[in-house]
């Protein structure tokens, strides 16, 4: 599928520092809270979410911010990680924000050894929660989203997915064991993530310049799975001004 426009113009919002970006973005996650009685929404991993999730917790502990209302939605996961692994993203995700803000309604994605019913009823479990509020995404390298590698169909659901060389190396930072990064993941489907009402898209640093100027600029194309979410009717960006850089518009 390839277009050259865009359906809809993402709001875009540019900070000056990541930790501008992430107040930003705590904010929409503060108001949905106390706008909306058991938010669902879709947290994801990866370093661009450290300052949002730090930012939440402080909230939490000095302002009084309640998650503990939120049903928390597991976007994307390794194939074969459990509880005991310590690489796991439930486990990087529990560690920053599940714990130490007491939001114990977590959907998890059925990782360890998936089966197209485990993925049905993962789907299923979304739905019965009335859908997403608010889809938090971060954004690969490669234009990915979750674990969207490029090539991913747009209307994809939750399924397993092959990573690519390229993701693979990305993550490795992450696992004691460099070698033991796994090449399968579970993701939700791009389908799936646009179906969400609201998506709220960060990137942050030098590193995600150009690939940012791809997605929202570019054509949109399933070579860069990012660039669908511009047929979402209510996306926002927020970026810092490294990662704006090589945005025109
Ligand atoms: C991983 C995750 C994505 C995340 C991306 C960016 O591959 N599956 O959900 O958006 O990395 O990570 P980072 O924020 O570390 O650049």
């Amino acid at each position: 599928m390839i277009t050259t426009s865009s359906r809809y113009a993402p709001t875009r919002r540019v900070f000056d520092t990541p930790a501008a970006a992430a107040v930003a973005a705590a904010d929409v996650v503060t108001k949905l809270v106390a706008e909306r009685d058991q938010p669902v929404i879709t947290f994801p991993t990866g370093s661009t979410m450290e300052g949002l999730y730090a930012e939440l917790r402080r909230r939490v502990t000095e302002e009084k911010l309640e998650l503990d209302q939120v049903r928390g939605i597991q976007l994307d996961e390794y194939v074969g990680v459990d509880d005991e692994t310590p690489e796991s993203f439930r486990a990087w995700l529990s560690d920053r924000l599940l714990r130490p803000a007491g939001l114990d309604r977590f959907l998890r994605l059925p990782s360890l050894a998936p089966t197209p019913e485990s993925l049905g009823s993962y789907e299923a479990s979304l739905a019965a929660l009335g859908g997403v509020d608010l889809a938090i995404l971060g954004i690969g390298g490669n234009g990915h989203i979750a674990f969207n590698e490029p090539g991913s169909p747009a209307d994809s659901r939750t399924r397993v997915v092959q990573l690519n060389a390229r993701t693979q190396e990305a993550n490795r930072r992450y696992w004691g064991d460099p070698t033991a990064v796994p090449s399968e993941a579970v993701s939700q489907g791009i389908g799936t993530i646009m179906e969400a009402r609201a998506i709220l898209l960060i990137a942050t640093g030098p590193a995600k310049a150009g690939i940012l100027a791809d997605a929202f600029e570019g054509p949109i194309t399933t070579e860069v799975p990012a660039s669908i979410l511009r047929g979402h009717p209510n996306v926002t960006v927020i970026t810092d001004t490294d990662a704006a850089a090589k945005l025109r518009g």
